[in-house]
């Protein structure tokens, strides 16, 4: 099969493709290098230059203020969730975490074991349906930090607007709205991100890092969970995953070309609306998020039955539709549609969502 199909993934998801023309054109040999970017050391010109164009890319098009650091790390936004507490947390001190969703537990479960933690806000009740109003957040005005997740993949519910945390630090877990909008950098103390939903293939992690935080870090810390090694090695104390980041800077300058986060905020919300529109006309299909924390990158909704979900996705999956089943821990349809997912495989999804109910509703 040469034809590609709608990929529905939530990541790692679908890629821009011009972004996937210009890599196989690429692959065997960079322009004017004789080689491909894998067979290159990360510390030649040519990669200097790529890199340079990955972090240029990501600061043009996130406005990012130069008291930040950009860094690309591994082990995934995974690792982040024990790093931020091993760097930030200190042993007399404590930590909000504002729950969201399945991600956001999973980062508090990580910060549990680094330290104290106050749960400010958790919005399981109801199977995180909603981010919380500022009113509701029981939050530490000494905590360390503020930990939110701003888009949680697995139940499709995204924070619109920052929650109000005063003075305290505010980190959060971007890994599947990155890129899908303008964020005030300058509002939160830490970003991180998986690449593999907006940014690229996974193996590469984003840091936007305020540099005052470096002061906060203990000593002692293994050399590579400790940031002050990768911002004073500028993210190559050890290899970095040089494809992906060579891929980011692709889809940066994709990105660029298309407009920019305000240009693509609008598509995004175009599309996310379309789905939504779709759901919101019958009582056949039901949304998982309340309309005010509803995400433009995962829509998440049900149908009357689980045998209907699975024959949803099963025929879907036949007809070009891939990746629509929900996650494994929660059930339900998912529609990831990041940057890359083309307008054409959100109405092709709707006028299936249409015939499916004509035929079984
Ligand atoms: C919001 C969010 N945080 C964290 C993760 C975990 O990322 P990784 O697999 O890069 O560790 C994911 C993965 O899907 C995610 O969606």
């Amino acid at each position: 099969m040469t034809e590609r199909i709608h990929n529905f993934s939530a990541g790692p998801a679908v890629l821009p493709v011009p972004v996937l023309e210009e890599a196989q054109r690429d692959m065997l040999s960079l322009p004017g290098v004789g080689m491909s970017v894998m067979e290159i050391s990360h510390r030649s010109k040519t990669f200097d230059e790529i890199f340079i164009r990955a972090e240029t890319g990501l600061r043009q098009l996130l406005d990012i203020p130069d008291n930040y650091h950009v860094l690309f790390l591994q082990g995934g936004a995974s690792l982040q969730f024990s790093m931020i507490p091993m760097n930030f947390l200190p042993a007399e001190g404590s930590a909000d975490y504002l729950i969201t969703g399945s991600w956001g537990k999973k980062a508090l479960k990580e910060a549990r074991r680094a330290g104290a933690t106050n749960v400010a806000a958790n919005m399981a009740d109801g199977g995180f349906t909603r981010v919380p109003g500022n009113d509701e957040l029981k939050l530490d005005p000494s905590a360390a930090y503020a930990h939110i997740t701003t888009n949680e993949t697995i139940e499709g519910v995204e924070w619109k607007q920052e929650p109000n945390v005063g003075d305290v630090p505010l980190i959060a877990d971007a890994s599947s709205d990155i890129l899908s909008h303008p964020i005030p950098v300058g509002k939160y103390a830490l970003i991180y991100a998986g690449a593999q939903k907006n940014m690229g293939p996974s193996g590469v992690t984003l840091v936007i890092m305020r540099d005052d935080l470096l002061q906060r870090i203990p000593e002692g810390l293994h050399t590579m969970l400790n940031y002050r090694t990768h911002v004073e090695n500028k993210s190559l104390y050890n290899t970095p995953n040089t494809w992906g980041i060579y891929i980011i800077s692709l889809v940066c300058k994709w990105l660029i070309e298309k407009g920019g986060l305000i240009a693509m905020h609008r598509e995004n919300e175009k599309k996310a609306q379309l789905i939504y529109d779709a759901i919101d006309s019958t009582g056949f299909y039901r949304g998982h998020a309340d309309h005010d924390s509803r995400s433009i990158m995962n829509v998440t909704f049900r149908l009357p039955s689980e045998e209907l979900e699975k024959k949803f996705t099963a025929e879907a999956t036949a007809q070009g539709l891939d990746g629509l089943k929900g996650h494994r821990s929660v059930g339900g349809i998912r529609a990831s549609i990041y940057n890359a997912f083309p307008l054409a495989g959100v109405t092709a999804l709707v006028e299936f969502m249409k015939d499916f109910e004509n035929k079984n509703g």
